[in-house]
């Protein structure tokens, strides 16, 4: 355990969400779409009380976004449920990444269960967010038919698991109501269909898609695409409209939506709090920098100022950016992946660009690095 947030906001009472057990998850710009769900529905008028499940919950990041909805646009009046077995459920074999090997680490112990618990009692909305603990399989057929105005989808990743989640959650959404989910940044019109299809089907949780150079999740584009076509969609997060028989895109208006408030705090948190990077040597044309918990590999084209005030490396950014937790591994990895030069190509940056980690800070970080790759290059 290496972010010093972790502790210090366990023990002062206080919701964590950062680097440390992978607990802040996905792109926060989506959160302002859940924001905007909640305010849309609230406006409607016909859900004095708003109903939401939510499958997947991880450390809570989602649901206290949708409680600090009802807090902000429907006074209160709703409620969260989440459903989570809380079990590891990634396939490591076919998902070898570092960060899944964290995660799968963080629920076998049982953390990730508890810091949602801490999360949700601590951030003051507990008597808005109940839980469930069980797969969604076990718990949703226990639900009467219309029982949520809103059904939220961001379980297990693996196209198989996605398509029964939506099976199982449509039945619950009321008419009018909205069944929603993360983590859909290309549908299957726009990418290459042969590749997200065999890609969903080896149970690959993220991946870059190879006509577009963004990285996305094949399982997620192929169920979504299998049960509806095209759904309406803003940076990752998808819904779709019960109307009738039907299911219908709509617009949502994100207008003077701000980020939720436990979000904010991490990113300002982290911002006063990062730890500074030491330099430890050399390899390879990679600079090896020792930040915090994490062991990242670094380029020498890009240099060697600059980088160092940033939270580098919540995700790696192959070949420029390794990520590993021990100085071995990561040297083993620049032995195997490793390149000598460095040929600064709009291609590279953008699939840079495309592959843009999880905080904001982090994604200014690397448009940062590109500019000033762009300048290197004399453009
Ligand atoms: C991507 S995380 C959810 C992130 C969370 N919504 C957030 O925004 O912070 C996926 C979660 O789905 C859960 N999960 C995996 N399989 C599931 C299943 N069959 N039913 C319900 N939840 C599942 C995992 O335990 C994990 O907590």
């Amino acid at each position: 355990m290496n972010d010093p947030r972790f502790i210090q906001n366990l023990h002062d009472l206080k919701p964590y969400f950062g680097s440390e057990k992978v607990s802040m998850q996905g792109a926060l710009e989506r959160h302002k779409s859940l924001l905007a769900l909640v305010r849309m529905l609230s406006k409607e008028k016909n859900s004095p009380i708003i109903k939401i499940l939510e499958i997947g919950s991880w450390a809570g990041g989602s649901a206290l976004t949708w409680a600090e909805g009802l807090k902000r646009y429907n006074r209160d009046k709703g409620r969260i449920l989440c459903v989570d077995p809380w079990r590891p459920y990634i396939d490591t074999d076919a998902n070898p990444s570092q960060i899944y090997q964290t995660m799968t680490d963080g629920l076998n112990e049982g953390l990730i269960y508890q810091l949602f618990q801490h999360n949700v009692e601590s951030s003051g909305f507990g008597d808005l967010i109940s839980s469930c603990r069980g797969t969604s399989k076990d718990i949703l057929p226990l639900f009467q038919d219309a029982s949520f105005d809103i059904v939220y989808i961001d379980g297990d990743h693996v196209f198989e698991q996605v398509g029964e989640d939506i099976q199982l959650a449509k039945r619950l959404v009321r008419e009018g109501g909205i069944l929603c989910g993360d983590d859909l940044e290309l549908q299957m019109d726009e990418c290459d269909v042969e590749f997200a299809t065999n890609q969903a089907k080896e149970k690959v949780d993220y991946v870059e898609d190879k006509k577009t150079g963004i990285n996305f999740h094949p399982g997620v584009t192929l169920a979504t695409w299998d049960e509806f076509g095209r759904v309406s969609a803003w940076n990752g997060f998808w819904a779709i409209r019960k109307t009738g028989d039907s299911w219908e895109t709509f617009d949502l208006d994100h207008e003077k939506i701000e980020l939720p408030q436990h979000l904010a705090d991490a990113i300002e948190e982290t911002n006063r709090t990062t730890p500074m990077a030491k330099i430890c040597g050399e390899m390879e044309n990679y600079n090896l920098v020792h930040l915090g918990d994490r062991y990242i590999g670094i380029h020498q084209k890009i240099g060697l100022i600059d980088l160092f005030d940033e939270p580098v490396g919540l995700r790696e950014l192959s070949p420029i950016i390794f990520v590993a937790n021990s100085m071995e591994d990561l040297q083993n990895k620049i032995a195997k992946n490793g390149i000598l030069s460095l040929e600064v190509n709009r291609e590279l940056l953008s699939g840079i660009i495309n592959k843009l980690p999880l905080s904001e800070a982090l994604s200014q970080f690397c448009k940062e690095i590109i500019k000033k790759l762009l300048r290197k290059a004399g453009r």
